[in-house]
C-alpha cells in the first residue's frame, strides 16, 4: 500500500469515527501528527466562525490605530519560477513601512521556534530560529493578509477557507531550518466549533530583514521553468538590477534565485520580496516536492513572515 493510499485510508477511518462520535466533536484531539512543521501552538487563539464574520466589527480595529494607513493599491510584480510544484516569486509584496510596523509589533514576542512532531510542539535542533506570533487584528497584519488573500483569488473560498494566523521567524548566525514541509500529514480539526478539518494549502514566505549572508530558502525538488540563458546573461532581477546598476554600474548583481549545486532552486533573502508556493494536490494530499529548508545563516540576521492559508473540509 503506497503511503498516499494509507493516508486516504486513515482519513476515511477518521471520518467514520467522526460520524460515530458526532456529539462529542469538540473534545476529540487532533490526529497523530508525524509531519515536521514549524508553527506556534495550533491555533494560538480562538477563531471566529469565518462564515459569520462581521466585517463592520473587524474594521473597528483599523479605525482605532491612525498611525498606519494601508495602501490598498500597492503594486507588486510576480515571476513564475517553477510549475511542479507551483512556485511564484513576488517582488515588493511588503512595503518598508509595513515591514517596520510588523517588526515593531513582533519584537517583544520572539521565542525559540518549535516544530510539531508526533503531535507535540517541541524545541529541536532541526529548527534553531526564533518565532513570534502576530495579532491578526493589527492593522498592518490585516493589510498584508488582505493583499496576500487577494493574490490567491478564487483559490480560497470566501466564508469557508481563511488565511490562518501569521508569524514572524528570525534567524541569526548559524541558525537554520532543516528540510521540512509546511503541510500536515493529516488535516487538523477546526477549533471554531464547526465539524471541519483544515490543512495549509499554500505558503507565503516574505522576507522582512535581509541583513545577512547565507540563509537562502532551498527547495531541493523545484525545477526552473526556463533553462539558463545560452548567452550566460544574468537572470531578470525584477527591475531592481536596472535600478541598482545605474547607481553602481561596477557592482555585480546577484540573482534573486539560482539553481542549487545539490539540485533544486535556492532563493536569496531580499527584504520586501516573497516566495509563494502551493502545498497540497487538488485531492488534498501534501506535495512532497514543496519540501524546503532554511539554509544556515553565515552572518547577520534574517527575519521573515510566514503566511499559511488554510483549506477546509467538511465532515458531516
Ligand atoms: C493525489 O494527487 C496526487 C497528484 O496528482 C497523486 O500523486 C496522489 O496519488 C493522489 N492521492 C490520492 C490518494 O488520490
Ligand atoms: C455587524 O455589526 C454591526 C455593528 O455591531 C451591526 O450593526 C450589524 O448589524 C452587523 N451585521 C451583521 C450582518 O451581523
Ligand atoms: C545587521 O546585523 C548586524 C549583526 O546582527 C548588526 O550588528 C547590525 O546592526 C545590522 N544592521 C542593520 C542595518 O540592521
Amino acid at each position: 500500500m503506497s503511503s498516499s493510499t494509507a493516508k486516504v485510508a486513515s482519513l476515511s477511518i477518521g471520518a467514520v469515527l467522526l460520524a460515530l462520535s458526532a456529539p462529542y466533536l469538540p473534545t476529540i484531539s487532533p490526529p497523530h501528527l508525524t509531519s515536521f512543521i514549524g508553527d506556534f501552538p495550533i491555533p494560538d487563539y480562538p477563531f471566529a466562525f469565518p462564515f459569520l464574520r462581521n466585517d463592520t466589527t473587524s474594521r473597528a480595529h483599523e479605525v482605532a490605530d491612525t498611525s498606519f494607513v494601508c495602501d490598498t493599491l500597492h503594486s507588486y510584480r510576480t515571476e513564475l519560477v517553477s510549475l511542479e510544484p507551483l512556485i511564484i516569486y513576488i517582488h515588493n509584496l511588503i512595503t518598508p513601512d509595513e515591514i517596520a510596523s510588523l517588526l515593531e509589533t513582533a519584537e517583544p514576542k520572539f521565542a525559540p521556534s518549535q516544530v510539531t512532531k508526533q503531535g507535540r510542539q517541541q524545541n529541536t535542533n532541526d529548527r534553531t530560529s526564533e518565532s513570534a506570533g502576530l495579532p491578526r487584528e493589527d492593522p498592518t497584519v490585516q493589510c498584508v493578509l488582505n493583499r496576500a488573500r487577494s493574490f490567491m483569488g478564487t483559490m480560497l473560498r470566501d466564508g469557508w477557507d481563511e488565511m490562518g494566523p501569521p508569524q514572524l521567524v528570525r534567524y541569526s548566525t548559524g541558525q537554520r531550518f532543516n528540510v521540512h514541509h509546511d503541510w500536515f500529514n493529516y488535516p487538523i480539526w477546526a477549533t471554531d466549533g464547526t465539524d471541519r478539518k483544515w490543512n495549509r494549502v499554500a505558503s507565503f514566505f516574505a522576507i522582512l530583514q535581509d541583513n545577512c549572508t547565507g540563509g537562502e530558502t532551498h527547495f531541493p525538488f523545484a525545477k526552473s521553468i526556463v533553462p539558463p540563458s545560452p548567452k550566460g546573461e544574468l537572470p531578470w532581477g525584477g527591475g531592481q538590477q536596472d535600478h541598482i546598476q545605474k547607481a553602481q554600474p561596477e557592482e555585480v548583481i546577484k540573482p534573486l534565485w539560482r539553481e542549487h549545486e545539490d539540485g533544486g532552486l535556492a532563493f536569496r533573502p531580499v527584504a520586501g520580496n516573497a516566495v509563494f508556493w502551493i502545498n497540497l494536490h487538488p485531492n488534498g494530499t501534501g506535495d512532497e516536492r514543496t519540501n524546503h529548508a532554511g539554509l544556515p545563516l553565515e552572518s547577520g540576521r534574517k527575519t521573515a513572515m510566514n503566511i499559511w492559508p488554510r483549506r477546509y473540509w467538511a465532515y458531516e
